[in-house]
């Protein structure tokens, strides 16, 4: 056995868990990758975009490991060309989640949620990830999420997609915590910002689960400014969480995955 390998033997598996009441069975910790596409606009301390060693060394750990979530969107520049590259040779090992509505380009946002444009970014992002149907497709609302469920064409879409055999799941991204509770009954799963030091939208992750939603968790570890609370702290107390959540940490360091993954095992 090589050294490569024996380093992946080494590391723990996580179990796989029902994903709400979806046909998909999903792993507690997941990988965020807009640090794999995009280096502007976040909040994140500065980084150069990972090469694709790296994020092979990334992918061969979270595969040891059985983790079977990566979420993606459009809005995370390269993010989702590279996937569907570095996927090519890795098929059906991952569910990818991507989204639709905010587009990122020359430094700024840009949100659309008319039929047209949802259809037009699933339609690329079916491209990029060289798939004929997506895992799931999540709606990645601007601060002001309630248009998104009460003025905008779309959540029914979404339903259409759905039905047209183009997207698996539907997923709504919670901004805000009357929207996050509006939407529970209208999509497969919630996409909730939760972390030590952010409570307030825990709420919906209650009502996710009571509804038997999927819950993807972001911001787990506070986009990486940690306080009082460990990386590992924050990630047990997540898992904790009713719902069976999916943590959606955010890595381009093989080195902290392997951290993330010890915490959960
Ligand atoms: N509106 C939305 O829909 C939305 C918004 C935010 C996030 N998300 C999703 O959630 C994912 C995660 O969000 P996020 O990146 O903002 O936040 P996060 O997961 O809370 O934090 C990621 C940061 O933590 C650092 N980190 C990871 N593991 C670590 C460890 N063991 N020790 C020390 N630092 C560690 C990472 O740095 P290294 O890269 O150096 O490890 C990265 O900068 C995103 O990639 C995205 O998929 C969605």
């Amino acid at each position: 056995m090589g050294i490569r390998l024996m380093a992946l033997a080494l590391i723990p598996m996580l179990p796989h868990l029902p994903f709400g009441q979806s046909s998909l069975s999903t792993s507690p910790l997941g990988i965020g990758t807009v640090k794999w596409g995009r280096t502007e606009g976040l909040k994140h301390a500065p980084f150069s975009l990972p090469d694709d060693a790296t994020l092979h060394q990334l992918l061969d750990a979270a595969e040891a490991a059985g983790i079977n979530v990566l979420d993606s969107a459009p809005a995370y520049g390269l993010a989702e060309s590279r996937l569907g590259s570095l996927l090519a040779s890795r098929p059906n090992r991952f569910h990818v989640f991507t989204k639709a509505g905010e587009s990122f380009s020359h430094g700024a946002s840009f949100w659309d949620f008319s039929e047209s444009a949802i259809r037009r970014s699933v339609e690329n992002s079916l491209r990029l990830l060289r798939t004929d149907r997506l895992d799931a497709v999540t709606l990645h609302c601007p601060r002001h999420d309630l248009s998104v469920l009460s003025q905008s064409d779309a959540p029914a879409v979404l339903s259409s997609l759905k039905s047209e055999g183009k997207i698996l799941l539907s997923g709504f991204s919670v901004m805000s915590l009357d929207a996050g509770l509006l939407a529970v009954p209208h999509f497969d799963y919630l996409m909730v910002a939760w972390n030590p030091g952010f409570l307030e939208h825990q709420p919906v992750i209650e009502a996710a689960a009571l509804a038997r939603k999927g819950i993807l968790l972001k911001k787990v570890l506070s986009s990486g400014s940690f306080t009082s609370v460990s990386p590992a702290e924050s990630l047990r107390a997540a898992r904790n969480l009713p719902g069976n959540p999916v943590i959606l940490a955010g890595t381009i360091n093989p080195h902290h995955l392997r951290d993330n993954i010890a915490a959960l095992t």
